[in-house]
């Protein structure tokens, strides 16, 4: 039960009435009721007000019956450009989570990626895992590759990989490599791997040495590519891939 504040909320922060609901208990107004009738526990304590969220990482209890969690489940998403990395979105646009209609679970991606940006995104319904995964301390590499307006110089990208002065701070050191260019177009190819996950910071990277991404796409996501999987297609991630994961998020970085 977070109070609203750091990364963590906004993961898998769900409205305790929504929770128990889902679990099949109750509807979301009897859920309501139970709760205001002080039949429902949180983490051992009671709690009578309706605006509490939960996470899947708080016990909750209905007349001290556990509510039992989902089954985690795991799904590497190759997610199209035009397509909102969230659950819902108010003005109507498709969202990520439309693309598992079929799965009982809410799930929710690994961190975001921008509307504009295609490529390999992570989804899940286990906040513990997706903590672990986008907490700084974790720097799991993220290869991106983006097709920029102009041609930079090998020093420009230096300049990126020892780390460039964004409004919200210096980037940490990361890799640059050209991967093609087009003198008569004027554009250039780039693969970028950073480890950070700071919003729109890619572009933001780009646009700090005059040349701003046309298109952008994450090919990477620590040891998984989305080898075989064409725009708009899922696969689950295997056991060993989470433990893999899980891992490498817990290796000590020096
Ligand atoms: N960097 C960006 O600029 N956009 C993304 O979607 C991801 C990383």
């Amino acid at each position: 039960m977070k109070n609203g504040k750091g990364f963590i909320e906004v993961i898998d922060m769900e409205r305790l009435q929504k929770v128990i609901a889902h679990a099949g208990i109750a509807s979301r107004r009897k859920a309501e009721e139970l709760i205001l009738a002080g039949k429902v526990m949180v983490n051992g304590k009671v709690v009578k007000e309706l605006g509490v969220k939960v996470s899947s990482s708080d016990r909750v209890e209905v007349e001290g019956i556990p509510v039992e969690s989902e089954v985690p489940v795991y799904f590497l998403f190759y997610k199209p450009r035009g397509v909102i990395s969230s659950v819902k979105d108010e003005k109507g646009r498709k969202a990520v989570t439309d693309y598992f209609p079929e799965i009982e679970q809410r799930i929710y991606p690994v961190g975001r990626l921008d509307y504009d940006t295609s490529g390999l995104l992570l989804l899940t319904n286990d906040g513990e895992f997706a903590n672990l995964l986008m907490h700084p301390s974790s720097e799991i590499e993220k290869v991106y590759i983006a097709k920029i307006k102009g041609i930079p110089t090998r020093e420009q990208l230096r300049s990126l990989e020892k780390g460039i002065q964004l409004e919200d701070g210096k980037t940490a050191p990361a890799r640059a490599k050209m991967l093609s260019l087009d003198k008569r177009k004027g554009s250039a190819i780039i693969e970028l791997t950073i480890h950070e996950g700071r919003n729109r910071q890619v572009r933001r990277m780009f646009e700090a040495i005059g040349y701003p991404v046309m298109k952008l796409r994450r090919e990477q996501y620590a040891f998984l590519t989305l080898h075989g999987l064409k725009s708009g297609d899922a696969r689950e991630l295997t056991t060993h891939e989470v433990k893999q994961l899980r891992a490498l998020a817990l290796t000590k970085k020096s």
